[in-house]
């Protein structure tokens, strides 16, 4: 039941269970009177920070503004490195510390709501009792702020242990200290709520709430109230948090890229093809012999790339190239020459701009929503895809700005490795050294449209929207 406004954005009719109708954010996702506190539950370890953080990363991808409460980060400012012993339910001041600081977030949280445009909180914290969840939900109820509880419930040994190891003993809970003694430390944190620890159950059946148990092997939901609420519910149920990376490239070098025209479905130059056929040798180098998947847009080019890939492939309609509309066909020049009022438009605002009779940055994040779900489900994977699309699926994983994003420099000929870790994604660039146009435009020039320096071609991972870097960076 969803419509489109002209931006593109989803709207869902009236239904009269509400009281009115509004934008959410004036350029997001259209939702009537919505808000939601998204209440993380779960014993320490199973993943609530990661599970928060991708949401956060999600939402703003899909332009709905949403924020992480992070109760952890409130206590500290009262108790920065407690020993297991704080977090023992009987410790009396331990436990009125850290109620104030559930008591701050909860606090900051709603203060936060009042915001227009506002619209989806994660609290995140263990929320391990039935007492504390009730607590939230009828400070919520009386802000006329809806609740979803999320608890990530997981017994899996390994994946508890690698969560300590990765993320825990890097927290500032646990600076300058020994690891082998900050690791058992956080045992007995986790012991300490065991002990009180309650799942979410029949008890709590007035709660909305979604489960996932063991990272996804199962999914419990009671009482999902509306269209956003489903949509937050979805997205968890598709996460998985097994090692993977993700590679993208752009096609190779194409008869369209040498003549700076854009859109098209032209074949790929000799360079192009120089490109292809060491393409297999670049991934084999950066994935070694991992099982991988290609995926590639329906357009001659991205095929052509991926053909000399010893891997399964699937081509998707959903990853062609951001449609130009009535400048399909043209350069830059030619589109300031004939359409310069878009042109100054698009410069102006790149992410919202829709070409006449064609697709904005903003559109095409909005088809990509089920790529990004089924990479999400996926493990390794390797895109090969266009300029415009590899920036919107690189700024979902990099969280990078809707003003950046569209500007973002991706050579042609260069290979990018993606791995989510804990708490943001890794990048790595290969460059191939095989030479091709630049097709990148500044704002308020025509194209360069000349080879792309040696320079920008040899090593070096770059980052949207800024300089060069000389090592692999986390970006976070
Ligand atoms: O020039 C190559 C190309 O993939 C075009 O087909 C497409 O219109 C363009 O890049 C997208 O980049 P930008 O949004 O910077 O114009």
């Amino acid at each position: 039941d969803l419509a489109r406004t002209p931006q593109g954005d989803f709207m869902r009719p009236t239904s009269g269970r509400r009281r009115s109708s509004r934008s959410a954010n004036g350029v997001g996702v259209q939702v009537e009177d919505t808000r939601i506190c998204v209440v993380m539950v779960g014993l320490p370890a199973r993943g609530k920070s990661l599970i928060a953080q991708k949401l956060v990363r999600y939402l703003g991808w899909l332009s709905i503004t949403a924020k992480c409460f992070n109760v952890g980060n409130y206590r500290r400012t009262n108790t920065p490195q407690p020993n297991a012993s704080f977090f023992d339910f009987s410790n009396k001041e331990g436990e009125r510390l850290r109620r104030a600081a559930a008591q701050a977030a909860v606090d900051d949280m709603c203060k936060w709501f009042k915001l227009p445009g506002n619209l989806i909180a994660i609290l995140d914290a263990t929320n391990s009792t039935k007492e504390r969840r009730r607590w939230i939900k009828d400070r919520c109820d009386r802000e006329g702020i809806e609740t979803l509880f999320v608890e990530s419930k997981c017994d899996d040994e390994e994946l508890i242990m690698s969560n300590i190891r990765e993320v825990k003993l890097t927290s500032p809970d646990y600076k300058g200290q020994d690891p082998e003694e900050a690791a058992q430390d956080f045992r007995n944190r986790i012991m300490m709520y065991e002990r009180v620890y309650e799942t979410l159950d029949e008890d709590e059946s007035d709660l909305t709430y979604c489960k996932v148990i063991d990272v996804g092997a199962q999914v419990i939901i009671n009482r999902l109230q509306d269209y956003l609420q489903s949509r937050v519910v979805y997205y968890l149920m598709n996460l998985h948090i097994k090692p993977r990376s993700i590679w993208i490239s752009r096609h190779g070098e194409s008869m369209f890229n040498l003549s700076g025209q854009i859109g098209g479905d032209a074949n790929i130059s000799d360079r192009g093809e120089m490109y292809a056929r060491k393409l297999p040798e670049l991934v084999k180098q950066s994935a070694g012999d991992l099982p991988l998947t290609v995926w590639t847009s329906t357009l001659k080019r991205t095929a052509q790339t991926s053909r000399f890939l010893p891997y399964e492939k699937l081509a998707w309609k959903a990853l062609d190239e951001l449609d130009s509309g009535v400048c399909d066909g043209l350069t830059y020049a030619d589109i300031e020459k004939e359409y310069p009022q878009d042109f100054k438009a698009r410069d102006a605002d790149k992410y919202n701009y829709r070409y006449l009779g064609g697709e904005s940055y903003r559109d095409v994040v909005i088809r990509l929503e089920p790529i990004i779900m089924e990479l999400e489900r996926s493990e390794n994977i390797l895109i090969v895809t266009h300029q415009a699309v590899l920036r919107c699926i690189y700024a979902y994983f990099m969280g990078s700005s809707q003003e950046k994003s569209p500007w973002m420099e991706v050579p042609l000929h260069c290979l990018i490795k993606l791995t989510p870790r804990a708490y943001g994604t890794q990048e790595e660039r290969i460059h191939a050294d095989v030479p091709a146009v630049s097709t990148w435009r500044e704002k308020g020039s025509k194209a360069v449209h000349a080879d792309t320096p040696e320079s920008s071609r040899i090593g070096s991972p770059v980052l949207a929207g800024q300089g060069k870097l000389n090592v692999p960076v986390l970006k976070v």
